[in-house]
């Protein structure tokens, strides 16, 4: 290459030098908050601690990392068909954690629905990820697999999200992150079918764009059909842990079990079925 040719070559945007998942990390997960709220939704139900989690559609493994850190007695599965994002996470999540911290979580590239010898504590399945299940028969046999992937004393545990806001076309939220705003857009809401179509875009100070840096194609389920659908799967019992409001009516983070709840514009929500 000339040295003409080396001043021709330009330089890359913010978005062209951006990590997809390192930005999805920084603006979707908190594994330790979800990582706290596993154990107390199993230590309400068997007055003990969980040892084994099971994480589907757990992408780079993030809760499953943070699980095991946080006791050495614990261990993980992290089930996901793309195998793109169990390595990212396997490169850039382990550093701080000890070779055998990161021995005690085994990754599997499989599909949820597949049924694994060693039965978890708790399996989760968070971000909504269930949603890709669209018709009521493929509901309940992933629940039925879920149920049947848990030990006898288990828990499953799903969030969802819900609201006025939530069924509405072409919106879209922004959040300031350091670096970037991470942008969740609304695209369409079909009420015939209940198909929602989703997409995180991420942009930048210098006017750059990830564009649809990650898409969801999703059947916005309501939770009384979710709560149904686990019954019939099977689980015993299932509670709805709703968010406690502060004075201004924003949430606290708080969870706890409701029968009853507002009805607020945007909400986010836990379903956990006890099997
Ligand atoms: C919305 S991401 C959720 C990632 C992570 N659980 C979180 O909370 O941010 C959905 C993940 O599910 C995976 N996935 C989709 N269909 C799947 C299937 N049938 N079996 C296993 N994983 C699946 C995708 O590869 C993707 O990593």
């Amino acid at each position: 290459m000339s040295p003409k040719d080396k001043k021709k070559k330009r330089k890359k945007t913010m978005a062209e030098k951006a990590d997809p998942l390192d930005l999805y990390l920084k603006s979707v997960q908190e594994p330790s908050v979800e990582v706290k709220f596993f154990q107390r939704a199993f230590k309400k139900e068997y007055g003990r601690q969980p040892a084994l989690l099971r994480e589907d559609f757990c992408g780079t493994a993030a809760i499953c990392y943070q699980w095991v850190k946080k006791h050495p007695e614990r261990r993980a599965l992290g089930v996901d068909i793309d195998p793109v994002p169990l390595a990212w996470g396997l490169d850039n999540l382990t550093e701080k954690l000890t070779k055998e911290e990161v021995g005690r979580v085994k990754l599997m590239q499989e599909d949820v629905r597949h049924i694994s010898e060693e039965k978890a504590d708790v399996l989760a399945a968070q971000n909504f990820s269930f949603w890709i299940f669209k018709t009521r028969a493929a509901l309940v046999e992933y629940f039925k697999a879920a149920h049947d992937n848990l030990a006898e004393q288990g828990v499953f545990v799903t969030d969802m999200m819900g609201g006025s806001e939530v069924y509405q076309d072409e919106t879209e939220e922004t959040t300031k992150k350091k670096g970037f705003t991470y942008v969740w857009e609304q695209a369409h809401f079909n009420p015939i079918t209940s198909d929602a179509q989703f997409y995180i875009h991420f942009r930048f100070k210098d006017g750059s764009e990830l564009t649809r840096a990650f898409e969801y194609d999703w059947r916005l389920w309501t939770i009384p059909e979710v709560v149904e659908a686990m019954t019939e799967a099977g689980f015993k019992r299932v509670d709805v842990y709703w968010e406690d409001e502060d004075e201004d009516g924003e949430g606290t983070g708080v969870f706890r079990v409701r029968k009853h709840a507002s009805a607020d514009a945007a909400w986010i929500a836990y379903v956990v079925g006890v099997k």
